[in-house]
């Protein structure tokens, strides 16, 4: 609603002259167009990301037959313009388009890499929403990430598994791929009788028709595009909802059902022990997707759905619900502080295994993975600032990351740090953060100076002795 006021005013603005837009140095003036930036500029995925917009939702429809590992799928991408548009870039790295439209009018595009340039036909105003259609169909692509995983549209036997984080929604959707551009997204998926397709959000409507099965997947909550999925396989499915009335939907491939059990039974225990630790569950409902994609080897945080490449233990899931809050709700700005995840959603697993009976987080603090390591393990030589994107999801920005928050608390007492914890999830959610937002909000709720803390944790390397 406010958007379309927004469009209205703008319309009116521009029949009356006087009020013409203000050009780039601010003298009223004719309104300047000129082409979206390729790019973000974050430096780890210099392609990642466009300029000159804003998306507000992606509506993703496509059908797809696990048999033939086929696509058919149109995405319409509504964004409002942030600066006069002669062009701009999508991001998407999927099968052939054989359609392009811009509000409605046939526009040309050319691909290369991962760029989708646009030329609409008319000039885009700044401040007016627009809407492209892209229609397109094939098999979408596996993407090797730096670190050698893999991610995007990866098949399964039944299915397929979709990953997205750090790169991989351009395989099976045009967008703007970096968590600092977020919104709604709908998913419309057809599939083959018997086969389930699960996406973020709520399932509205599931319908057969003719041996085909249609799921309707709503994603109210803003979303980064690396945290959607649509994961398709043959899943027994569970419903139920927490005491609080939250729903869950679990998806689970039969054949790892007796083996995930217990950790798909802690879900409500981890949602309702986190909320009390982080504030309120950040989204409208929660879930898992658990599947057997033995290529990819990982679990992922896709918002409301984590999904698990095998059945994972009770401490795996926590993780992946602890970065509903920090990571799916607070993002970041760029990937290079990607600790601000990580390190989170791992201090989060210990909080959650001591809360369990298991090891004190002070113990796993010390334990021989993290704070016991010889000072002479190269573990110590990545700064977890800038753990480059090969190393991104290795050992630093988790452990490295989990340790300086236990070492924060210590520095600071608890009341501080648990209070930091939960203003931090709530002042940044549905938003994005950076590594200096936090310390300016530890420094804030503990009253202390902690440059020189951070910076033995953060941005030195080496094992810190003294903090
Ligand atoms: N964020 C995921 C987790 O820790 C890991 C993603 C790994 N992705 C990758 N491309 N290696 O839960
Ligand atoms: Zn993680």
């Amino acid at each position: 609603a406010t958007s379309a006021a927004l469009c209205g005013l703008l319309i009116a603005q521009a029949a009356q002259p006087a009020l013409a837009s203000t050009g780039k140095h601010g003298k009223p003036g004719k309104p300047t167009y000129s082409a979206g930036a390729p790019s973000v500029g974050d430096p780890y995925f210099p392609d990642a990301g466009n300029g000159g917009y804003d998306v507000k939702h992606y509506d993703i429809s496509f059908t797809y037959d696990p048999a033939t590992r086929h696509m058919d799928a149109t995405t319409t991408v509504t964004a409002v313009a942030t600066q006069g548009l002669t062009t701009f870039d999508l991001d998407f790295r999927g099968p052939e388009i054989s359609y392009l439209s811009v509000n409605g009018h046939r526009a040309e595009f050319q691909r290369s890499g991962q760029e989708l340039v646009v030329t609409p036909r008319h000039k885009l105003a700044e401040g007016h929403r627009f809407t492209v259609v892209v229609k397109y169909a094939g098999t979408p692509p596996v993407v090797t990430d730096p670190d050698g995983s893999i991610e995007g549209w990866v098949p399964t036997d039944d299915g397929a598994f979709v990953p997205g984080e750090p790169q991989g929604a351009p395989a099976w959707f045009p967008g703007n791929d970096h968590p600092t551009d977020k919104a709604t997204f709908t998913f419309h998926t057809t599939v083959p009788e018997g086969v389930t397709a699960v996406g973020n959000g709520r399932l509205l409507s599931q319908k057969t028709k003719k041996g085909w099965t249609t799921f309707l997947w709503n994603s109210t909550e803003p979303m980064a595009t690396y945290l959607s999925t649509v994961t398709i396989g043959k899943f027994t499915v569970t419903e139920s909802k927490t005491p609080e009335g939250l729903p869950i939907y679990t998806a689970v491939d039969p054949q790892l059902v007796t083996q995930s059990a217990g950790a798909v039974a802690q879900i409500p225990d981890i949602v309702d022990y986190f909320s009390s630790l982080f504030g309120p569950y950040p989204f409208n409902t929660a879930g898992a997707i658990i599947d057997r994609a033995p290529d990819v080897g990982y679990a992922l945080e896709s918002q409301t759905k984590p999904i698990f490449s095998s059945a994972p233990g009770v401490s795996t899931m926590a993780h992946e619900l602890a970065h509903q809050w920090y990571g799916d709700s607070v993002s970041v700005t760029r990937w290079s502080d990607i600790w601000l995840n990580e390190g989170f959603a791992t201090y989060a697993q210990w909080l959650y295994t001591e809360h369990n009976g298991g090891a004190t987080a002070d113990q796993t603090f010390n334990s021989a993975s993290n704070y016991g390591r010889a000072a002479t393990s190269s573990f110590w030589q990545v700064v977890a600032t800038d753990p480059g994107p090969e190393d991104m999801f290795g050992n630093v920005p988790y452990n490295r990351g989990a340790m300086t928050l236990h070492a924060l608390r210590g520095k600071i007492g608890d009341t501080a740090f648990f209070a930091l914890l939960k203003q931090w999830a709530t002042s940044h959610r549905y938003g994005n953060a950076t590594t200096a937002d936090f310390i300016a909000a530890a420094e804030k709720a503990s009253g202390k100076d902690l440059t020189n803390f951070f910076d033995v944790w953060l941005f030195q390397k080496g094992k810190p002795a003294t903090w």
